[in-house]
């Protein structure tokens, strides 16, 4: 039995981003861009994407196998839940969860959860509550994306943004003075048509197209980014009874390496306190901070004791920003 007075922390995790990398270079050769506008304005230089017949559940799967190549074939036994964040499902149903169910043969409910990129903090804080709550004991918290299979590859607004990539960790009862320590969860659903892609529904303005590609107000999504860095931030760390220099490292949504310098410098924290993987992987929606989290991992940024603090936005609007304290399963490295 779960014992429901302990704390849930992050005990395993794991990620993959797909081996095919398109450079602002490659973008340049099919688009009216250049390397040089991609740098200056968000900060990345490559993304990595996934293959034509690779799609989110395959990405999951791919990073639940680096959560196992770290912490060894046992690491998924007793899951009792697996949640997907994600908002480039294989299907609208069946959920990509039960897919990863199905392919580590775990006796676990499975579903998927929207939230656009905070998907993976929100994936997070449902796993948190059924920790915490007797529910569950161990939960499998994904945040898989294969957002370029839905961007607009004529609209150069949008297309150089974006990658593809995964995230996994478990999540279960931990010791004092570790787990997650706070759990900032919002939304406003007034600017739902400032970033979307239509499904089935007519809640989006006339000429929202159904279904194929996503549709963004860029400058927009600026200003409210750098608005709920800010304030989403401050609470998490408040709320974690603490103040922004006790946090060992930041990890922010990697979107936008100027959203990202704006939301550290109203934190005080120098560049060394942050994690920047934008450059490498694009923003990959729900897969961004499980893999900047894994990238800060195996360059040796995180021991036992750090206070991290996650932050991410996006689509719907949504919002969402935690602080944890990293256990001593923090050496699990890439092998
Ligand atoms: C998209 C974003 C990089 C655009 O940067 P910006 O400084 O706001 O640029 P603007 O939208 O003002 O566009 C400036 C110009 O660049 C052009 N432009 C847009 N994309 C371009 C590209 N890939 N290459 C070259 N020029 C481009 C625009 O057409 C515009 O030209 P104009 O002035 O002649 O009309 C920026 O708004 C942003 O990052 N927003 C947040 C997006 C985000 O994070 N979304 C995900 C949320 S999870």
């Amino acid at each position: 039995m779960n014992d429901a007075r302990k704390r849930a922390g992050i005990t395993a995790l794991g990620a993959y981003a797909p081996p095919k990398i398109v450079t602002n270079a490659d973008l340049e050769a099919i688009m009216d861009t250049s390397d040089e506008w991609i740098t200056t304005r968000t900060g990345i230089r490559r993304r990595h994407v996934a293959a034509d017949d690779e799609f989110t559940s395959d990405l999951a799967f791919r990073s639940v196998e680096d959560l196992l190549r770290r912490h060894g074939d046992h690491a998924l036994n007793g899951v009792d839940m697996v949640i997907v964040a994600t908002n480039t499902p294989d299907a609208l149903f069946p959920a990509t969860a039960a897919l990863v169910q199905e392919r580590f043969k775990l006796r676990a409910g499975a579903f998927d959860l929207l939230a656009a990129c905070p998907g993976w903090i929100y994936a997070l804080g449902t796993a948190k509550a059924f920790v915490e709550s007797g529910q569950c004991n161990k939960v499998l918290a994904i945040g898989a994306e294969a957002l370029t299979k839905v961007v607009d590859w004529e609209d150069r607004s949008t297309a150089v943004l974006f990658g593809d990539g995964a995230g996994a960790a478990l999540v279960e009862g931990v010791p004092e003075p570790y787990g997650i320590k706070s759990m900032v969860l919002g939304a406003d659903g007034s600017g739902a048509h400032l970033l979307h892609m239509r499904a089935i529904g007519r809640c989006l303005p006339n000429g929202a197209e159904l279904g194929k590609h996503m549709t963004m107000n860029g400058r927009e999504v600026f200003k409210f980014a750098v608005r709920v860095m800010d304030t989403a931030t401050v609470q998490a760390v408040a709320e974690a009874g603490l103040v922004p220099d006790d946090i060992s490292l930041f990890v922010p949504h990697q979107a936008n390496l100027r959203i990202i310098d704006a939301a550290r410098e109203r934190l005080r924290l120098p560049p060394e306190r942050v994690v920047v993987t934008v450059d490498e992987y694009g923003n990959n929606s729900t897969a961004s901070i499980p893999l900047a989290l894994a990238h800060a991992l195996d360059g040796g940024r995180i021991a036992p004791g750090d206070n991290l603090l996650i932050v991410s936005f996006g689509g719907g609007l949504t919002w969402a920003a935690s602080v944890l304290t990293w256990g001593p399963w923090a050496e699990a490295r890439r092998a």
